[in-house]
């Protein structure tokens, strides 16, 4: 590898090869840009993994009026309802692009997409491909059109270091190869590199997804938002698997109940039941498990024989643990799924440092809130791909600046900090738990070792977490099981959660009441 890829120089630069860099890449054509992923396109990207679909009010009953409004209450009061307004409304024209752009969405025989149905929506409205292969499907066609495209340069194998900055804003990029460094030269950067479920030891994430893009975002003085949420999902499959199996939602969406080992439906009094939002039943799970329950996801009598034509996928990894769903109750736990904080980004998915927007599961533009609703992801970033692309070739361009090349540590490993991460930062938090992470983590985020990025990730979180005393949506405190009277929106720079940090591992705390 050059350490210099003078001829590429001053492009835009798109990190990451999931839906969102992929689509950012393509809505920028034919202004030249340069795609760098660290895994080949189509490995390593939780998109290619998604099963449920893309949420859009697209049915006849359905208005992007009641989309907002599910949103909005799976969101828990945090949402941003003027950002989610724009994207729920944006979303069935984002069904249209990918339409036009070959992926071949699932339609009854008269032709319009069949609508599958997910908890805490109201309405069918999640659009799905190969029945649960959806994100299969998306990347397929994706993937063949971004390799199609002249203008996109892809460079697989080559992991994002850091991003270079000079007098406050993007100045280039630094990655890393087998080969060697690679430095790229550029004022405008897009950060598309997904989640952090890589963290835990139970995701149904790649574990290697530890949030990288967190870490360059945060490094380089962005602000980010609503860190402590982060999304389990109630049904991976129960099993010896890491990352875990993804049983979609949209089994129970089809009328798939959770007994237990007596047969004993647990969540028939919970209003919803099945069907409630996703933190709500991810919570009642873990307690019946703690309660010394089993959990089991039972679809043999709402699908039965029908359940392999509609989830091929999920029948497949099943029959390979020796499970068959139309005949036995599936084995469930919760797992980490999905992050609702991230960079925090405008409506055109700019970032507080100039020159770096984000998109996807990285950034957090305000549709999540507290809980994101399911299949809503997706959607998100192909609407914001759009609305990326326009402010990006819209800037002016900045000259060429050469900065400063950092030193770098080794390669990142999490593999130091998901015990941590996973005891602190789990469905159930409190205080003692938290501070004591960021005790641990809070050396190993200044070390110049393979976990320091990992650890700054994670500690960022801790800190987040620990200064929500309150429990809302995804971020539950035993030690304040209420939600606070007002909701608000939480950022956080990385200086000012070293300092927290510091404060909070220095400081002893006078004891505090808890909420009854
Ligand atoms: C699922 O299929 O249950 C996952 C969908 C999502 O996370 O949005």
């Amino acid at each position: 590898m050059t350490a210099d890829l003078i001829h590429l120089d001053g492009r835009p630069v798109i990190i990451g090869g999931g839906l969102a860099g992929l689509m950012t890449a393509l809505s920028l054509a034919p202004e030249p840009v340069i795609l760098i992923t660290k895994a080949p396109l189509g490995e390593q990207a939780s998109s290619s993994w998604a099963q449920g679909g893309l949420a859009a009010a697209l049915g006849n009953d359905d208005d992007p009026a009641l989309h907002l409004a599910d949103t909005l209450a799976a969101g828990d009061g945090l949402c941003d309802e003027a950002a989610a307004r724009a994207i729920v409304e944006a979303a069935p024209e984002a069904i249209a692009a990918l339409d036009r752009r070959g992926v071949r969405f699932d339609r009854s025989g008269d032709g319009r997409f069949e609508l599958g149905r997910e908890a805490a929506h109201s309405r069918r409205r999640i659009i799905h491909a190969e029945g649960d292969g959806t994100g299969r499907e998306l990347m397929r066609a994706l993937i063949a059109a971004v390799r199609r495209s002249p203008s996109i340069t892809i460079i697989e194998g080559l992991e994002a270091r850091r991003l270079l900055v000079e007098d406050g804003a993007i100045a280039g990029v630094l990655a890393q190869s087998n080969a060697g460094i690679a430095h790229f030269s550029t004022g405008r950067v897009v950060l598309a590199t997904g989640g952090l479920g890589g963290l835990f030891f139970e995701t149904t994430n790649p574990m290697g997804n530890f949030g990288q893009g967190l870490a360059l975002a945060a490094r380089a003085g962005a602000a980010l938002a609503d860190l402590e949420f982060i999304q389990f999902h109630p049904t991976a499959l129960d099993g010896p698997s890491r990352p875990m199996q993804l049983i979609s939602e949209a089994v129970r969406g089809e009328g798939a109940t959770l007994v237990d080992e007596t047969g004993h439906r647990f969540m028939s009094d919970v209003p919803g039941a099945e069907l409630a939002p996703r933190d709500v039943v991810a919570r009642a799970i873990w307690r019946h498990l703690a309660d010394g329950h089993k959990v089991f996801l039972d679809a043999r009598h709402s699908l039965g024989p029908r359940f392999a034509a509609r989830f091929p996928s999920i029948t497949a990894f099943c029959q390979a643990s020796g499970l068959d769903p139309a005949a036995e109750p599936l084995p469930v736990k919760p797992a980490v799924h999905y992050h609702m904080g991230g960079i925090a980004v405008d409506a055109a998915g700019r970032s507080s440092v100039p020159g770096l927007w984000a998109l996807g599961e990285v950034a957090s533009t305000g549709l999540h809130g507290a809980n994101r609703l399911a299949s809503n992801s997706l959607t998100e970033a192909v609407v914001c791909a759009k609305q990326v692309a326009e402010s990006l070739s819209g800037s002016p361009r900045t000259k060429i600046r050469r900065a400063k090349i950092a030193d770098l540590p080794p390669l990142p490993d999490a593999s130091a900090v998901r015990p941590i991460v996973s005891q602190s930062l789990g469905l159930m938090r409190d205080g003692p738990a938290l501070r004591q992470a960021i005790t641990e983590l809070l050396p190993l985020a200044h070390s110049n070792s393979a976990a320091a990025d990992p650890a700054l990730v994670g500690l960022m979180i801790a800190v987040a977490a620990l200064r929500r005393e309150e429990s809302r949506g995804g971020h539950y405190r035993t030690d304040f099981p209420l939600p606070a009277a007002t909701a608000r929106r939480a950022t956080v720079r990385l200086d000012e959660a070293f300092a927290q940090a510091r404060e909070l591992t220095e400081t002893p705390r006078p004891v505090r009441k808890a909420q009854s």
